[in-house]
């Protein structure tokens, strides 16, 4: 398969769809990216990248750093993670609080932002975010094997002072007894894993064991058990871009998930991770472009796991 010339044909098929959808504007410090930015990378089993566009740029993963948290909590807590939170989708809003009040606190599943917060709960001992946060820094330069991946301070403080629905939902699962440590060492977390900054060719990377029953197909590495894995991958299908999954489901056929910072990440199991990015959003939060982009590939490579 000619991938260099299939991402030209996805080029092609975007370009009449370049800045659509709205860039996110409830995180003030996103606000201001180009919405034309369009970018692609495709990572793949011999540690290829196959790139096009803005490829190379770093932007805010934001949810996207959901698969990489809960990666890491099951990694250290094993199932028992799945007493705090559930793994159905919730047909709701990914900032949504309504279903927790009848559901006694327990999130529907790790990707909504209720849930994201039980699973960076699990991740700061001690109060301690900021080991929290080191550790997950080291487990994705290590995956990306790029040790220049950081977090965009200017987006955690931004999203920290305009984060009141966020801390709504802390202190209401609090309040059931579903957070070990205070709410604002989980947010403090929370919002910087949100802001971690990363290019299509380093998110690529650095996901391409979940394409690969978990274990890197580069360096051998084994990340996640193969049973995880493909759970991990059931839950990004079924939940990666919340009341919006069946859509995508439908129409690209690949666990994914989504940020607001317009990235989109989609597993291709066997085959390789590719990463999207660009800044216009759908009203469920997913590129708009990006899911375009995706649908192009699926159209060009067959990769759809269905
Ligand atoms: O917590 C928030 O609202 C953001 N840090 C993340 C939301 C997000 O990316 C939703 N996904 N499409």
């Amino acid at each position: 398969m000619d991938l260099d010339s299939i991402l030209n044909h996805v080029a092609e098929k975007v370009e009449p769809h370049r800045g659509s959808g709205k860039v996110a504007n409830y995180i003030p410090a996103l606000a201001s990216v180009d919405p034309n930015k369009f970018g692609l990378a495709i990572a793949t089993k011999d540690g290829s990248c196959y790139r096009i566009g803005d490829a190379q740029e770093a932007f805010s993963i934001q949810s996207i750093s959901k698969v990489f948290t809960l990666s890491l909590a099951l990694q250290k807590m094993g199932d028992a993670l799945w007493e705090r939170v559930g793994r159905e989708p919730s047909g709701s809003a990914f900032n949504s609080i309504v279903q927790l009040e009848h559901e006694k606190g327990i999130p529907r599943n790790p990707l909504i932002n209720a849930g994201a917060i039980v699973v960076t709960d699990h991740l700061v001992e001690n109060g301690d975010a900021d080991a929290a946060i080191n550790t997950l820094l080291g487990v994705l330069r290590d995956h990306a094997e790029d040790p220049s991946i950081d977090i965009d301070y200017e987006v955690a403080k931004s999203e920290s002072e305009t984060g009141a629905r966020n801390r709504s939902l802390a202190h209401f699962m609090a309040s059931f007894g579903n957070l070990d440590n205070e709410v604002e060492a989980v947010l403090s977390a929370y919002f910087r894993h949100c802001a971690l900054s990363l290019s299509c060719s380093q998110l690529a990377r650095a996901a391409l064991f979940l394409a690969f029953d978990g274990e890197d197909p580069v360096t051998g590495e084994r990340i996640v058990t193969s049973q995880r894995c493909r759970r991990i991958n059931a839950v990004m299908m079924n939940c990666g871009h919340y009341d919006n999954s069946g859509d995508f489901a439908f129409r690209i056929g690949l666990p994914g998930k989504s940020g607001v910072g317009g990235g989109v990440l989609a597993i291709a199991p066997g085959e390789g991770a590719v990463a999207v990015w660009s800044p216009g959003l759908n009203d469920a939060g997913t590129s708009t472009v990006g899911a375009i982009a995706l649908e192009a590939l699926m159209a060009e490579t067959g990769w759809s796991v269905f």
